[in-house]
């Protein structure tokens, strides 16, 4: 809905504009003067100004002026408007003058005019933005809208000290994401120490991230620093978090809310100013309702939390990221590859990808290093790149073992909910494509979303 400001102190000139305006559906807001008009233009985004020339205050020209720096079109009205004042007002970057009364086709003309104009500057913004988090996140690689809108989130938390937690599944870049927001940060020129809370047993894990001091344990022969007090002043990413014991847990949870802890075996109290990230591929909320893991501790690491959704939901990313691999992996073994052949390139879209981007990089390294050409072919692919194609795993899979002693409707959803995740892939995350394939209106593919939890 078009925002548009009308600013003149007859109110005769709103009334002559509003129902000129209606079918258009904009939110139309007024002033009478050209201060009041430049303080509103100011602090709420229009999308057009209407002015009259001879606004008290500040006149047309001024305003003009002003919006211009802030790229919002200016139309101005007058009643009596002189040639000099025309050629004035284009000089001026006027969008259009026209004269009172109004010529309703020429006002809906300049109107469609300008506002065109104000969603190209407003699209060319959000492009800009969109390549800034491109750059400040390194090689943060996506076209896909979902992930933008993660992006966006990832720039408004970066530089606060707020805990995120990132789910998804392995290898969907999750370890990219949390160095992204380490890197965007005002601690970029602080430590970024990563701990993969799976890869330790419990006792170690502890000692790894408090640290001990000398004889906590058999073998602690001297005082040793944790990783927490190695991250100070930076970051921390505590990856796989979901397999946290539940006494690391409450250990966690000091730490988080207070900034503070103590080595294995000591009593002594350590501050640290430490941002933590957490990563997990588990369902944590189901772990909380399962008991394997502290509530408390889930709402206090569940500030912000980015959803990176994986591979096969992204087709449009698979296409970027393919490219993105091929250009640095041939860079770097110095080979003039350059391309995909198209059959290579639907197999890449069509892979259903359980090891996400990882994966991805690593077919796309073999096939860089087999290629005999400057394309890669279909044959420079892992055969078994597709996976079991639907002929070949039958009917039967795709049903719940006890699925002929429930009610038919139930006994077809798991089906139904595989087919549509497979559409949306194949579509990049489309619903207009999907619900055409599939053969549904785009209501009824988003209430089976909704319903399968697919949104
Ligand atoms: N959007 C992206 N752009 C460029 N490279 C990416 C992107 N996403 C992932 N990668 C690359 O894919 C690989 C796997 O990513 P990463 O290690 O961040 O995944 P992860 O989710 O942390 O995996 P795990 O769950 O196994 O820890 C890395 O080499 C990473 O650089
Ligand atoms: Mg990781």
């Amino acid at each position: 809905m078009p925002k548009i400001l009308i600013i003149d102190p007859d109110p005769q000139t709103r009334d002559a504009l509003e129902p000129l305006l209606a079918d258009r559906d904009a939110q139309i807001a007024d002033a009478l003067d050209g201060a009041r008009g430049l303080e509103l233009a100011a602090t709420e985004n229009f999308d057009l100004v209407i002015a009259e020339l001879h606004a008290p205050e500040a006149d047309g020209m001024q305003i003009v002026e002003r919006c211009g720096e802030s790229g919002i079109p200016v139309i101005l009205v007058t009643a009596f408007c002189s040639a000099e004042d025309r050629v004035a007002a284009t000089r001026a970057g006027a969008s259009d003058f026209l004269s009172k009364p109004f010529i309703p086709d020429q006002l809906q003309l300049a109107v469609s005019k300008a506002l065109d104009h104000s969603s190209l500057v407003r699209e060319n913004r959000d492009l800009r933005e969109a390549l800034d988090d491109r750059l400040r996140l390194d090689n943060y690689v996506s076209t896909d809208p979902r992930m933008h809108k993660t992006l966006k989130t990832v720039r408004s938390v970066a530089p606060t000290r707020t805990t995120v937690l990132i789910t998804g599944e392995s290898g969907t870049g999750k370890t990219l994401l949390a160095r992204g927001i380490h890197g965007a940060s005002d601690r970029a020129s602080g430590p970024f120490v990563e701990v993969n809370c799976g890869a330790l047993p419990e006792n170690l894990l502890e000692s790894e991230l408090f640290g001990h001091v000398r004889g906590a344990f058999t073998g602690a022969v001297k005082d040793r620093p944790g990783k927490f007090e190695a991250a100070d002043g930076g970051t921390i990413f505590l990856d796989e978090i979901g397999t946290a014991s539940q006494s690391l847990q409450v250990k966690l949870l000091r730490v988080l809310q207070e900034r503070q802890l103590e080595r294995v075996g000591d009593s002594r109290r350590i501050s640290v100013d430490v941002r933590v990230i957490l990563a997990t591929n588990l369902d944590l909320k189901k772990a909380v309702e399962d008991g394997d893991f502290r509530e408390d501790l889930y709402y206090r690491i569940n500030v912000v939390e980015l959803h990176v959704p994986p591979l096969r939901e992204r087709t449009g990313d698979v296409v970027a990221l393919a490219e993105h691999f091929l250009t640095r992996i041939a860079a770097d073994i110095g080979k003039d590859v350059r391309g995909f052949s198209s059959d290579a390139l639907e197999r890449l879209c069509r892979a259903p990808w359980p090891g996400n981007v990882r994966q991805l990089e690593n077919v796309i390294e073999r096939a860089v290093v087999l290629a005999e050409g400057s394309t890669i072919g279909i044959h420079d692919l892992p055969p078994d790149l597709s996976g079991p194609t639907p002929g070949r795993i039958g009917p039967e899979s795709l049903l719940a073992e006890d699925a002929h002693l429930m009610p038919l409707k139930q006994a077809l959803e798991g089906p139904e909910k595989l087919i549509i995740e497979r559409a949306l892939a194949h579509h990049g995350g489309n619903r207009q494509e999907t619900a055409r394939s599939l053969g549904v209106n785009r209501s009824t593919l988003f209430n089976k979303m909704r319903k399968f939890d697919l949104l």
